[in-house]
């Protein structure tokens, strides 16, 4: 039996720390497994995964709960900021690693994040240095309910069966490296007339100008990555670090 109360409003003194609300509906179903999954992310020490500090619980409508999540505030933005205003390949190259770090616990917890994108991680900092936050993950390991994602970063099989999968995370990390390193997403996007089901008759086309100035264990991490086979991906997280590591 898990214990709501301690989670809700009023359970921790959060009077000096600043902090960040978010709206989030969940079915009545799966009620429940929210609040085990809560209790799991309020109490976690993952460095780089966002801290949840409590919940509350607004109201009750149409078999759903209408609640809000109390995070830490991450005063600096967004990763792709923090990304974009790197200036060494050190720093660029640490962020990223932090990112994957996240994304890998996130995995050890047994969930799928879903939504994966370098506009879905935050920075803060810690004693001075970056730290980098996975953030806007489901917070539950099992769901029935589609997910409100950018259709560029989406999986062909999530696409075609909402198949989600450590292997789904991974083609959406892929997606978000071509897109850092390139400008462009790798199978089209939705204002050239790109439409979801494209990505599965589509090549992979390379575009000269930044992917391919990679180091080459990045790019071949990179497009494995982007594999529409997803057995052929990468078999977890740990194996694109291991190559971040050497570049
Ligand atoms: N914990 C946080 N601390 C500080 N700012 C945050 C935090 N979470 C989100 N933000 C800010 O709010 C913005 C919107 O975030 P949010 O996840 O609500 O929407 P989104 O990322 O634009 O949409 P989606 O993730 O649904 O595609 C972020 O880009 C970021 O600037
Ligand atoms: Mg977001």
């Amino acid at each position: 039996m898990i214990n709501i109360k301690r989670f809700l409003s009023g359970s921790k003194n959060t009077a000096k720390a600043k902090l960040y609300p978010k709206q989030v509906i969940i079915p009545k179903s799966q009620f429940g497994e929210y609040i085990e999954s809560m209790s799991q992310f309020i109490q976690h020490d993952q460095e780089n995964i966002i801290q949840f500090i409590k919940v509350d619980v607004n109201g009750f409508k149409e078999s759903s709960y209408t609640c809000c999540e109390w995070m830490e505030y991450c005063e600096s933005g967004t990763l792709i900021e923090q990304l974009k205003k790197a200036k060494t390949q050190d720093k660029l190259i640490n962020l990223l690693w932090q990112f994957l770090n996240g994304i890998q616990s996130l995995h050890e917890m047994g969930y799928i994040h879903r939504d994966i994108k370098l506009t879905n991680a935050l920075v803060t900092t810690k004693d001075g240095a970056e730290v980098v936050k996975v953030s806007d993950f489901v917070l539950l390991p099992h769901h029935d309910y589609e997910v409100m994602t950018t259709p560029e970063f989406l999986a062909p099989e999530v696409m075609q069966d909402s198949d989600y999968s450590v292997q789904s995370d991974i083609w959406s990390l892929g997606v978000s490296f071509y897109e850092l390193f390139s400008a462009e997403y790798p199978f089209g996007n939705r204002l050239d007339g790109y439409t979801p089901r494209d990505i599965k008759k589509n090549t992979l086309e390379l575009v000269p100008s930044g992917f391919n100035k990679l180091p080459q264990l990045m790019q071949k991490i990179v497009k494995q990555c982007l594999n529409k086979d997803p057995a052929q991906r990468p078999g977890s997280v740990l194996q694109i670090m291991d190559v971040f590591k050497k570049v």
